[in-house]
């Protein structure tokens, strides 16, 4: 199928093939520590988008796991609610033999969790985000609409230095394309698998 997809690519505009763009991975690596150390804004700008490359890969093997396990039970604390997105699966919520309470956490709920444990210990932050997010508060800031935007036009990558906080910081966006196994929980959303 991949090989069907690159061969009809130059003459086939990417809309045309009931697939769309949805999701995509922003990542903010602080890039201040490059910056300032190196006197090559080439180089500094090489090294900077390599930390949030790594970072972005990382983060999606990570979430690859939840998927694979279809989504890991934690404890429900107040900071950890059940999700009511996944209200309709009749074993979201359990209970363990000794009384625990455990609910169902998809992947993107964990990783907006890790994510906001990043921002409170200043590591590189991510944000996982779409045009027509299932959950509204994911919607996209200005700067992820416009990579959006691109990534429906074919673009597979859009970095860019900022400034955040004052410091000069490398953000980096990828799309993350739906397939079969997405449909499940984003039908509802229009869009159509692989
Ligand atoms: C088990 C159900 C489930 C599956 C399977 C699933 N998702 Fe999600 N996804 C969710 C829920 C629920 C949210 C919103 C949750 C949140 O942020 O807490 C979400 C959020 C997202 C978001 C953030 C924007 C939004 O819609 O809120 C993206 C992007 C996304 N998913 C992409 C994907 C992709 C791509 C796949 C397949 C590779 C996938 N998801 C598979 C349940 C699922």
């Amino acid at each position: 199928m991949q090989a069907d997809r690159k061969k009809r690519t130059p003459s086939i505009p990417l809309k045309h093939y009931g697939w769309i763009v949805v999701g995509v991975w922003t990542l903010v690596a602080a890039a201040s520590l490059g910056w300032n150390l190196l006197q090559d804004r080439d180089e500094a700008l090489r090294v900077a988008r390599n930390i949030a490359l790594t970072n972005y890969a990382r983060d999606v093997l990570y979430r690859r796991w939840a998927a694979a396990h279809g989504g890991v039970y934690v404890p429900v604390t107040p900071n950890t609610p059940p999700t009511p997105y996944l209200a309709q699966l009749p074993e979201r919520d359990i209970v363990t033999p000794s009384g625990r309470r455990l609910t169902l956490l998809n992947p993107a709920y964990m990783t907006r969790q890790v994510y906001e444990l990043a921002q409170e210990s200043g590591q590189p932050q991510g944000h996982l985000t779409s045009l027509k997010p299932l959950r509204p508060q994911n919607a996209p800031d200005p700067w992820e609409k416009k990579a959006l935007q691109a990534f429906e036009h074919g673009a597979e990558e859009v970095s860019e230095v900022v400034s955040l906080n004052g410091q000069p910081s490398m953000r980096l966006m990828r799309p993350f394309r739906i397939d079969l196994s997405c449909l499940t929980c984003h039908e509802e959303q229009g869009y159509k698998g692989d």
